[in-house]
């Protein structure tokens, strides 16, 4: 029976409110502010975790005027907030909202925002303290940041702060992405810049480091004497949808690993922090990253795995292959699943395999962390076959489940000693209820409060990049020949399945 209730969860306080300040969208006509950004805002208005103090000014290049805007946002959450909305507090949020049209590239657009900013915080109390939210594409991150340090909107006085939270992908390898931090942090310094990856406003993706350092029982085998290996797999139902220009210059490879994924890798192999403070964390995530082997050439060719999807059956429906895909061309070489074997070179982790996958239109939507844990040194039960005799695993359920389950041997009923696998699981909505969230509310609202714990710093997003780039160059020196190699609703290219078989291993699937 679950010993925590919703209502307990829900009785205590979950914070305070956010500073009083002015959040600047840039690309505020875009898609990432009606699904994500605008609900997350209402959610946290909901919840009290807002300053009276707060207003929001969007900038984009379509002509609208502040009242057009707020008639926007107004219909938006109306359909992408997932909660029942309250009058009041709907037009509180109505109150607050400002538009400005103008290019990203025009000096002009940044002092019509300097007035507006001047304007807005003369009537309220916003102690002009400012946050800028770059959904924009990735060519105007450095340009923007360098109008808004012209305009002398990135100078922190009279106690304000100004900060600015970059959206992904930062970068396109390690050579640009050490350019864009350069650029950077010429007008700004490294703690006014928030890294955002939006895998760190996942509840379950927190929860690994409430797992691993709140628990006395599991530190102590967390490591090479007693975990044969980790799996890492963030497989995706969906195609490319509407993004196939964006997706075909990027590819499955530059898209997921070097930030969601390597979140996943950096807070599953951590050392455990000396506090929660941003840089102790951080500086542990960072370790890690750095700890993983480049591959050389010869390892990107037998550790690593690149896949394209071709037309399939996904939930009894045809799907079309990715070449059919709208904005991506008949002969694409893109991939759209990758698969590759890394190894941390440190003390806790050295000779134990991270194997890790993602890709699109596979057969589910499912991230999960499999730590499989060494066998039982001596097989005492000769009556169990093989398939029976599974070692140990314990899984970090991310998504769509919430939650961990335990898998260990159990004897089956019955006269003769023999075994069958279990699972002991639990599951977060049976303890907490289900949480309304975006997955934006924790990271808005730490930005408002200053605490970068859940933000990249430059040095981790160049590792992270220091990492892919081999894979990325061999990749490019080698087209792949054999794309399509997979079918849409299967479970990737057959080479995926063999990088763990070839190991004596196999990928654990999740299917509903
Ligand atoms: C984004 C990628 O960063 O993450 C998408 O660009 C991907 O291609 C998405 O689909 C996955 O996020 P989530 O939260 O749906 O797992």
């Amino acid at each position: 029976m679950p010993q925590v209730s919703p209502a307990d969860a829900n009785a205590q306080p979950i914070g305070r409110p956010g500073d009083p300040c002015i959040m600047v969208i840039f690309g505020a006509s875009g898609d990432l502010t009606r699904r994500k950004l605008i609900p997350a805002l209402y959610n946290l208005g909901k919840n009290h975790l807002l300053a009276s103090d707060f207003a929001v000014v969007g900038v984009a290049r379509d002509a609208m005027t502040t009242e057009d805007f707020r008639n926007k946002l107004k219909q938006d959450l109306q359909q992408f907030a997932d909660v029942e909305l309250d009058a009041g507090l709907e037009e509180w949020f109505q109150q607050r909202m400002y538009y400005i049209t103008g290019e990203f590239g025009d000096p002009g657009t940044f002092q019509k925002l300097k007035e507006m900013l001047q304007k807005i915080g003369a009537g309220n109390g916003t102690h002009q303290n400012y946050f800028y939210y770059l959904a924009i594409s990735p060519d105007f991150f450095g340009p923007v940041v360098e109008q808004l340090a012209a305009a002398g909107l990135m100078t922190e006085e009279n106690q304000s702060w100004r900060r600015v939270i970059v959206e992904k992908p930062f970068g396109r390898d390690l050579e640009s992405a050490k350019a864009l931090n350069k650029q950077l942090l010429k007008v700004a310094n490294e703690s006014q810049i928030y890294r955002i990856d939006h895998y760190l406003g996942k509840e379950t993706v927190q929860n690994i480091m409430a797992f691993r350092f709140a628990n006395g029982i599991f530190e102590p085998i967390w490591n090479r004497r007693y975990i044969d290996h980790i799996q890492i797999s963030v497989t995706e139902t969906v195609g490319v949808e509407q993004r196939g220009g964006y997706y075909d210059h990027a590819g499955a490879l530059r898209d997921m690993v070097p930030n969601h994924i390597m979140q996943l890798i950096s807070l599953t192999a951590m050392e455990p922090p000396i506090s929660f403070q941003a840089d102790a964390v951080r500086d542990e995530q960072a370790k890690i990253l750095h700890a993983i082997q480049p591959l050389t050439s010869e390892e990107v060719l037998t550790r690593t795995v690149r896949g394209q999807y071709g037309e399939g059956e996904l939930v009894g429906q045809h799907a079309p292959a990715y070449r059919e895909e709208k904005a991506v061309p008949p002969d694409s070489r893109t991939e759209t699943y990758v698969a590759m074997k890394l190894q941390i070179d440190n003390w806790r982790w050295a000779g134990v395999p991270f194997y890790v996958r993602t890709g699109k239109r596979l057969a589910a939507r499912a991230t999960d962390i499999v730590i499989q844990f060494r066998r039982a040194p001596f097989v005492l039960f000769r009556d169990t076959s093989v398939e029976n005799l599974m070692p140990n695993q314990l899984v970090l359920h991310i998504q769509p489940e919430e939650g961990i389950s335990l898998r260990f041997a159990a004897k089956t009923p019955g006269p003769v000693m023999r075994l069958g696998t279990v699972d002991m699981d639990f599951e977060y909505s049976d303890y907490f209820g289900k949480q309304i969230s975006t997955g934006y509310e924790r990271l808005l609202h730490d930005c408002m409060v200053g605490d970068a714990t859940l933000f990249q710093r430059a040095d981790m997003v160049e590792a992270g990049w220091s990492v892919i780039s081999p894979i990325l160059d061999i990749w490019k020196a080698l087209p792949p020949r054999t794309f399509p190699n997979y079918p849409a609703g299967s479970w990737g290219p057959k080479d995926g399945d063999a990088l763990l078989e070839h190991d004596g291993r196999h990928w654990r699937n999740f299917e509903k």
